[in-house]
């Protein structure tokens, strides 16, 4: 890239240089060349009359006059020649009465006008240019001019100086406004190299600091922003690791326990066995669970999942699950009320909807005393469709309530183990309100109860 623009400016330094002022002489001598053909062809016709009738002894005097005056207004020497090219005046009073070999003279009594450039060592460059001069329609002599030109070379060389020392002068200035230039975009620029790499390694703490106020800042707030996502990202996927490594080595640290206490005991009676054993179960079961549940999460995060829609009679569905969940609630004595406010059909990927439920209901029967009431109200809000849930529970501390759609968040962990959950039930939950444009809110109050609220769009999947 530089290169080609470095050679592009060596080639209009060569134009500059060599062309234009080439072109400047050429147009100057032609400029010359034409007033001097005026001038010749109006001395023509000054002398044409003498010369048609040319009588040495009376003519010279008036010829010489006229031949000096245009010498001296011309700068040049004037020569006049006769019909057969013998010169009969001469500004320099040198060739008189003399035959000059020039082409110029000869074309000249050929009747064409011509020109040409001489160069001579003593005297360097001079135009010599002839006219013929026509008396009663015959060529009676011509008139020629030569005239030194060494005056436009001279200009030449002044255009070609102060061109250069143009050149030279937007060159300097070029150079520094380059250098100013690129030490104002590359400093900031510079700024991001360290901090890209260190991102590039994984290492997603370093922010650039850029103190300008354009482009760049605004770059590098968007950078900022961008590495401090992948900071929180990378600090998620972390703890998910973490969480996900802790909640299955506890369930398999309990399976360990038990089955090596078995192993080095001789003599075990079959009662304790049987119990063990039930415990080893129900450690797998809730292995089972976890796995389960972290794999649907797992799903629900797939970047082109697609909802499987289908036209839901949402009463109905409601009614299965509660049905589905009452064997639960009546361990603790929990009475279900379903308040139907309304008739609900929308599209909606049942299955899906149908598992976030039931992590809600499920988790309103499980976080309260027995002898509570779980009150389900399906009830239609302007254009969505409202599912509270609300339990008569322990409630959740304010400080928590932000927390508890969190993965693995759990308020109580003492009083969630003895009830087997693994916190990821309200996450999946809200995942799936959220892929159906809905929101999912709760509002509680400590040892009271808690509301849990499911709005979604009447309008789905068109
Ligand atoms: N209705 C509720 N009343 C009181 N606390 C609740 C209620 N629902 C959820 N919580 C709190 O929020 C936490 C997270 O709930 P979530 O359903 O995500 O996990 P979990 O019930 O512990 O486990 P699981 O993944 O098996 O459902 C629970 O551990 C509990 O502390
Ligand atoms: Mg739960």
């Amino acid at each position: 890239m530089l290169s080609t623009y470095l050679l592009l400016i060596l080639v209009l330094f060569f134009l500059l240089t060599t062309l234009i002022p080439q072109y400047i002489v050429e147009w100057q001598i032609e400029y010359r060349k034409n007033s001097l053909k005026t001038a010749g062809d109006e001395i023509g016709k000054r002398i044409d009359y003498y010369l048609g009738f040319y009588d040495s002894t009376i003519y010279t005097t008036y010829i010489d006059n006229v031949t000096r005056q245009y010498a001296g207004s011309l700068n040049s020497r004037v020569m006049i020649f006769d019909g057969n090219g013998r010169i009969i005046s001469d500004s320099n009073n040198q060739f008189k009465q003399q035959s000059l070999d020039l082409p110029q003279i000869r074309d000249a009594l050929e009747g064409r006008s011509t020109w040409n450039n001489y160069f001579f060592n003593d005297i360097g460059n001079v135009l010599y240019l002839a006219v013929p001069v026509f008396f009663d329609g015959n060529i009676s002599g011509g008139v020629l001019i030569a005239n030194s030109i060494n005056d436009l070379y001279d200009n030449v060389d002044v255009i070609n100086d102060t061109i250069k020392t143009i050149i030279f002068i937007v060159g300097v200035l070029i150079t520094v406004g380059v250098a100013i230039i690129s030490n104002h975009f590359l400093k900031p620029i510079n700024k991001f190299y360290p901090v890209i790499n260190k991102l590039a390694k994984g290492d997603f703490g370093d922010r650039v600091d850029v103190r300008s106020n354009d482009e760049f800042k605004m770059l590098a707030n968007s950078f900022n922003s961008m590495s401090i996502k992948l900071d929180e990202v990378e600090q998620q996927r972390e703890d998910f690791v973490g969480n996900v490594s802790h909640e299955l080595k506890t369930p398999l640290a309990s399976i360990k326990l038990l089955s090596e206490s078995l192993l080095t005991q001789d003599k075990v009676e079959e009662k304790v066995y049987k119990e063990f054993l039930s415990d080893i179960n129900n450690e797998t079961d809730r292995l089972n669970s976890i796995v389960t549940e972290l794999l649907s999460l797992v799903d629900l995060n797939k970047k082109h999942l697609v909802l499987e829609y289908e036209m839901t009679n949402l009463n109905l569905d409601i009614d299965k699950i509660l049905d589905q969940l009452k064997p639960f609630a009546d361990q603790k004595n929990i009475k279900i009320v379903f308040e139907e406010l309304d008739n609900i059909m929308i599209r909606l990927d049942k299955n899906k909807i149908k598992q976030a439920i039931i992590n809600i209901v499920h988790n309103a029967i499980v976080y309260s005393p027995e002898f509570g009431v779980v009150t389900v109200k399906l009830y239609k809000d302007r254009d969505q469709v409202v599912l509270e849930i609300e339990d008569t529970g322990y409630g959740i501390p304010k400080e928590n309530i932000d927390s508890i759609f969190d993965r693995f968040y759990r308020v109580d962990k003492a009083r969630s183990r003895n009830t087997g959950g693994t916190g990821l039930g309200l996450s999946i939950s809200k995942q799936i309100v959220n892929l159906h444009n809905g929101s999912i809110s709760v509002s509680s109050v400590l040892g009271v109860g808690s509301t849990f609220s499911i709005r979604l769009p009447i309008q789905q999947g068109v």
